[in-house]
């Protein structure tokens, strides 16, 4: 096992009728920015739940709608001089991975004088950020427990995400049952999403992570459990319940601990992928995850047949069993009917050489097997076998 400094300073609020409480952990009398999505939450009674319990506490608001999936740049800068101009002390996001992520930026954007793009170029880090308040209303990224934030800027077509200790949620809030009024689709996309952060570290090539391993791989086996029965029962508290904690246990840090950073590869390269295409995010991880696998299972062959026996329950020898795993999570992400390739989401084959050369990928990219961009060229062409 690595050396790890474990530190996560997000405090969860999980269960039913949560969200009245919300105001009492949050300073009284003061003007919040209320930043949400295209508007499902206005539609589903979250808003009202979440404006009831700021009027309790006498804290007024300013909304910020129309956050979109893939959150671009240019909204992040304008509820950055909303932030400024109407003296905002707080943000309370109230969404998705898109939402919360905007809300880390436009937090750590406000408490900085410069240009909020200059974070995610790495020239600097944000030590302090308005406090962010979270209701989870999709689980998939696990930004609600973690410091990361994703954004793309639309000029450049670039995808990237930042990390900083100022932008963890203060608090944030998990109701199960917020996510009854998820489309069937959002909710394979955030499995799809929760499976692939467990498979980043899983596949990081550390070796010596027993725990860490029997850990992933019980998540692994919640979500795909858990999966098909809410997709059959939508209202199935217990089965949203255990998505929802398995979502935010996938990518706060504890997956990671002692296991260094993951491998990331399919991430980056399924950003590039929503940066030119504005694909969902999950979709960019069905096409690009089975074929990166393909293509460096060899290099941790023992590990690779561990997911095919824990995971899939499969036996043979260690050499069969490591290509059959790979299979095996290709036809899970088949059978929930998601694209496994460029041409199925319209991606023409001329395009991957520049898709390989987008700022969004840094190089070497990964750590299983770092690659550079004729590496990804190949994953990219391999998803259309
Ligand atoms: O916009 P509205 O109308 O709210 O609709 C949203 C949106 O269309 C809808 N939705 C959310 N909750 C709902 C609902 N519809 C009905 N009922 C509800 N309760 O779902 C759609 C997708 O929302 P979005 O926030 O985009 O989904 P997700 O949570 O998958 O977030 C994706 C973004 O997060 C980034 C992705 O790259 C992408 O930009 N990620 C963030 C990470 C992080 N911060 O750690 C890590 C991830 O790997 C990922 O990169
Ligand atoms: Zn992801």
């Amino acid at each position: 096992m690595k050396n790890f400094i474990f530190h996560n300073p997000v405090r969860i609020v999980f269960g039913k009728e949560i969200i009245p409480t919300l105001s009492s952990y949050m300073a009284r009398n003061e003007k919040v920015l209320l930043l949400y999505g295209k508007g499902s939450i206005l539609n589903n009674g979250i808003y009202d739940q979440v404006t009831q319990s700021l009027k309790q506490a006498g804290i007024t608001w300013k909304d910020f709608a129309g956050i979109k999936p893939n959150p671009t740049l240019s909204q992040v800068r304008s509820a950055i001089a909303i932030c400024r101009q109407e003296n905002i002390k707080a943000v309370v996001a109230v969404g998705g991975g898109s939402v919360i992520d905007a809300g880390k930026a436009i937090a750590a954007g406000a408490c900085f004088d410069g240009d909020v793009w200059d974070g995610f170029l790495k020239k600097i880090s944000w030590p302090q950020a308005l406090p962010l308040y979270v209701v989870l209303t999709i689980s998939a990224t696990g930004s609600e427990m973690n410091s990361a934030a994703v954004v793309t800027n639309e000029e450049t077509q670039a995808k990237m995400s930042f990390y900083s200790p100022g932008t963890f949620p203060k608090v944030s809030f998990l109701d199960p049952t917020l996510q009854y009024t998820l489309p069937e689709k959002q909710t394979i996309y955030g499995a799809m999403d929760m499976m692939a952060h467990v498979l980043e570290f899983y596949f990081n090539g550390t070796p010596d992570t027993d725990v860490q391993d029997y850990f992933s791989e019980g998540l692994m086996k919640t979500i795909m459990k858990h999966l098909d029965i809410v997709l059959n029962h939508p209202k199935n508290y217990e089965s949203r319940a255990q998505l929802v904690w398995a979502g935010t246990l996938a990518l706060n840090g504890l997956n990671a601990a002692g296991r260094d950073k993951g491998d990331f590869s399919s991430h980056r390269i399924g950003h590039a992928l929503s940066a030119c295409y504005d694909l969902p995010h999950a979709e960019t991880l069905s096409i690009v995850m089975p074929a990166w696998m393909r293509y460096v299972y060899k290099q941790d062959i023992p590990q690779f047949a561990r997911f095919a026996r824990e995971v899939f329950g499969l036996q043979g020898s260690e050499n069969d069993l490591a290509s059959k795993g790979v299979q095996a999570f290709q036809d899970w992400v088949r059978k929930l009917g998601l694209p496994l390739s460029c041409v199925d989401v319209g991606i023409r084959m001329d395009a991957i050489p520049s898709l390989a050369n987008n700022p969004s990928i840094p190089f070497p990219l990964g750590t299983l097997k770092p690659m550079q961009s004729e590496d990804v060229e190949s994953i990219l062409r391999l998803s259309n076998y």
